[in-house]
């Protein structure tokens, strides 16, 4: 919509006396500012129940700052929050809506403006908001666009997924839905379509007839702490595959798009999810860690899986035949999130190697966090040996070769391409859709076939169950120890 390009925006925050409009969007938003990257007169207002008032809500947004920032100069935050205010509201109040038209045109605005809407609210709401958005003619676009974002989660399973999407198409076209995951901001995972794609020297072996097999582990050391209540509803699949994960496994096996445009990215995206042959339920594990069962808000016996690892192929010309192992669980020995490109041996090894034993076929590791960066492994001649190999690294990591930059925390990026209306780095409907298509057929399998793995145990900070070992050890293949593969 050029004709609205130049105007100033306005930001409403819907759920914003939450957690992550103070930890993660304020301070993204400040450091926006900071690089002067907002566009003139960008307008941040928080709706919430709260009794608060500006002042109320800038001095908790300050503490956030504070705390989740690096860079908070009081200086810069006198220059930034003028532009914070507060709206106090009911997200289930058609009237408070109205209420909220009037103060965005007459007091916040006074003119033209472009809305971005961000639900930072709990999923209940999404609908009904976007509902009474549309009631009030808040959605309206004659005089400036009007997008929104939705977190995640997008939905329990599919058909309330397509439920969720339905409600929103009512409101709002499909070019207005920014629905978010977090991984897509981050610096590294932006990063692969630049190294397959900027490079020469990886796509020609990034295939079937190189790779081995990939290995794409997202592991947290933290364990459910205070969210037990959401997370015992969802668990490990949910949580973090159906978003994450699958999201990071579209951007490193994907086919090339013919430009960064978001539509030519997101048609990659989904063709490869749509590539991904069913599940087979032999080829999961489960498992919950010991004492989860007595954090807050868990049930008692409460069989949430809190860990879980896949094995799933690609049926594609580029792909065919070679297994993908995905794992992520809480409580395990580090945060750690990697995609491994594990190539094959070599087809003869003619240096008589006394053992076999130090020799490690190649393998590209992509550190997503938390020492970002990218590492080769080769083999290598021992000095002063006849025939000893060793593996060594090449190493690129961004703190040394970056020194001048501060890595954005990922609602940086994503926040300023909604308001550019760059929907690149957001998921589609279809791709929202295809994800669940994948995963449901995998939590009901273990929740109601015979044939379902049982769910294991696991000691926190363990790598998870010995069935996790055994999954890839079938294929003659063993987890890596995280990024680096260290
Ligand atoms: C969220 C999940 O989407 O991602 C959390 O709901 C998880 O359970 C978090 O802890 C991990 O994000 P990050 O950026 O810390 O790896």
């Amino acid at each position: 919509m050029p004709e609205f390009k130049n105007q100033p925006v306005t930001i409403v925050i819907f759920g914003a006396s939450g957690d992550l409009t103070r930890r993660k969007l304020i301070p993204s938003l400040y450091h926006n500012f900071q690089k002067k990257r907002l566009p003139p007169n960008t307008k941040i207002v928080g709706f919430a129940r709260r009794p608060w008032d500006d002042t109320a809500f800038r001095e908790h947004l300050r503490e956030g700052v504070i705390t989740f920032s690096k860079t908070f100069s009081q200086a810069d935050w006198d220059a930034f929050s003028p532009r914070i205010t507060y709206f106090k509201g009911d997200l289930d109040t058609a009237e408070d809506y109205h209420r909220l038209r009037e103060y965005l045109l007459h007091t916040v605005e006074n003119g033209l403006a472009n809305r971005l809407y961000y639900l930072a609210t709990a999923p209940k709401f999404y609908a009904p908001a976007a509902h009474h958005l549309g009631g009030a003619g808040l959605a309206n676009q004659n005089y400036g666009w009007r997008n929104i974002i939705v977190e995640k989660p997008f939905g329990h399973d599919l058909a309330s997924a397509e439920t969720l999407n339905k409600r929103l198409h009512a409101v709002f076209n499909e070019s207005q839905i920014y629905r978010i995951d977090h991984y897509l901001g981050k610096e590294t995972a932006q990063n692969i379509l630049f190294l397959r794609f900027a490079n020469t020297i990886f796509e020609p072996v990034w295939n079937r007839r190189y790779v081995d097999h990939v290995q794409i582990t997202v592991a947290e050391n933290v364990d459910v702490g205070h969210r037990g209540g959401y997370y015992d509803t969802a668990g490990v699949l949910r949580d973090m595959f159906q978003n994450h994960l699958l999201q990071l496994l579209s951007l490193s096996a994907m086919e090339p798009p013919a430009s960064l445009d978001a539509d030519a990215v997101r048609n990659e995206k989904v063709k490869l999810l749509q590539s991904i042959r069913p599940i087979d339920l032999n080829d999961t594990v489960r498992a919950q860690y010991d004492g989860y069962r007595n954090a807050p808000g868990v049930a008692e016996n409460s069989q949430t899986p809190t860990y879980a690892a896949l094995k799933l192929f690609v049926d594609n010309w580029r792909w065919k035949g070679v297994p993908f192992y995905l794992r992520s669980g809480k409580a395990l020995p580090a945060k750690t999130s990697e995609i491994a490109i594990q190539f094959q041996a070599p087809p003869d090894i003619m240096f008589h190697l006394k053992t076999n034993d130090g020799f490690e076929p190649n393998t590209l590791s992509i550190c997503i966090q938390p020492d970002e960066g990218i590492h080769l492994k080769f083999e290598t001649k021992v000095p002063d040996s006849v025939r000893e190999s060793r593996s060594v690294d090449m190493e690129f990591h961004y703190s040394d070769s970056f020194t001048d930059k501060v890595m954005p925390d990922a609602y940086e990026r994503l926040l300023l391409d909604a308001l550019k209306a760059d929907a690149s780095l957001f998921a589609r409907s279809d791709s929202i859709h295809r994800a669940w298509e994948l995963i449901d057929p995998i939590i009901t399998g273990w929740e109601n076939s015979p044939d379902a793995p049982p769910l294991a145990q696991y000691a926190p900070g363990s790598w998870g169950p010995a069935e996790a070992d055994e999954l890839p050890a079938r294929m003659g293949h063993i987890w890596r120890l995280g990024c680096g593969g260290h």
